[in-house]
């Protein structure tokens, strides 16, 4: 087995490989003048399990086809076994036709990849109307969790919090995680207007006047999402709102946005990289890969 990306997991990728004790070999990805692709391996990859670490952020278009290419190839040069791992997945929030005509770009996606990958491993997929991996992909796949990573984050750093899920779907990391530390929590009702506006609205109240507020997520993309949920929080009474998501994908300067808002710190996972990572994934990673050793 060895371990290779297409640039955007680089540090984890490195980190897999060292605690799986196997060897990290990064494929050279460069464009021809015109802008077309080029990709090599440089390892034999013939009767090999190929390990491909790669996030799709940033800049999901140009990792789908890199992602394609490098699979492809691996399976053209003899790679005995292809796993994808993406710790975060594109697309996967369009999982269905909301207007005619529209991409159902979830399984266009799993379509190309399950052609030429025989796993897919992710961390908290944006599963909502599909519930598995496997309703995308054609191949096995393993959506792994990170909620008890979060669980054990908030009881060391947080432990005085109330939890709020900034919307109906995020029940499945905020409802888990406060069942399981047993803090008092509410899922808050979020209406999208367009992919930047949305209204938020606590509609099972419970009382935040003072309090420390942790609003958890599996993604943060634009930040109005977060930032709507903790104006509702401070509208509430709020002594301080902390924001944790699994994908910090910070599109459009959401950074900033998100701190202007008044939210006082904000923590993502490691399936993206950056500053804000405070959240390690590569322990659930090592256990599901060691599988394959
Ligand atoms: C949506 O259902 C997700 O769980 C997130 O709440 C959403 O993707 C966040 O997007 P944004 O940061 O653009 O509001």
């Amino acid at each position: 087995m060895f371990l290779t990306t297409c640039g955007n997991s680089q540090k984890l990728a490195q980190e897999l490989a060292r605690k799986l004790h196997a060897p990290y070999s990064p494929l050279t990805i460069s464009s021809f003048p015109d802008g077309d692709l080029y990709l090599k391996y440089n390892r034999a990859v013939k009767g090999k399990k190929v390990v491909i670490v790669h996030s799709f952020q940033p800049n999901p278009n140009d990792s789908f086809l890199k992602v394609l290419f490098a699979a492809e190839t691996a399976q053209d040069l003899g790679a005995k076994k292809v796993i994808l791992v993406a710790p975060y997945l594109a697309y996967i929030r369009q999982d269905k036709r909301f207007h005619p005509g529209e991409a159902v770009s979830s399984r266009i996606l799993g379509k190309h990849l399950s052609r030429c990958v025989d796993k897919v491993i992710s961390i908290d997929p944006h599963l909502h109307r599909y519930r598995l991996l496997q309703e995308i992909f054609s191949v096995p796949g393993a959506a792994l969790t990170s909620n008890d990573l979060i669980t054990e984050y908030i009881q060391k750093h947080f432990p005085q919090a109330v939890l709020v899920g900034p919307d109906r779907e995020s029940s499945q990391w905020a409802g888990k995680i406060a069942r399981a530390i047993g803090t008092e929590s509410t899922i808050f009702e979020k209406t999208r207007y367009h992919s930047r506006k949305v209204r938020v609205k606590m509609v099972k109240p419970i009382p935040l006047e003072g309090k420390q507020v942790v609003i958890v997520d599996d993604i943060i993309s634009t930040g109005y999402t977060l930032i709507e949920a903790a104006k509702e929080a401070y509208h509430h009474g709020a002594k301080e709102v902390i924001a944790i998501a699994v994908h910090g994908i910070f599109a459009e300067k959401a950074w900033p946005k998100l701190r202007k808002a008044g939210i006082r710190r904000i923590i993502t996972a490691n399936t993206i990289n950056h500053p804000t990572n405070r959240i390690d994934v590569t322990p659930l990673l090592v256990r599901e890969l060691r599988k394959e050793r």
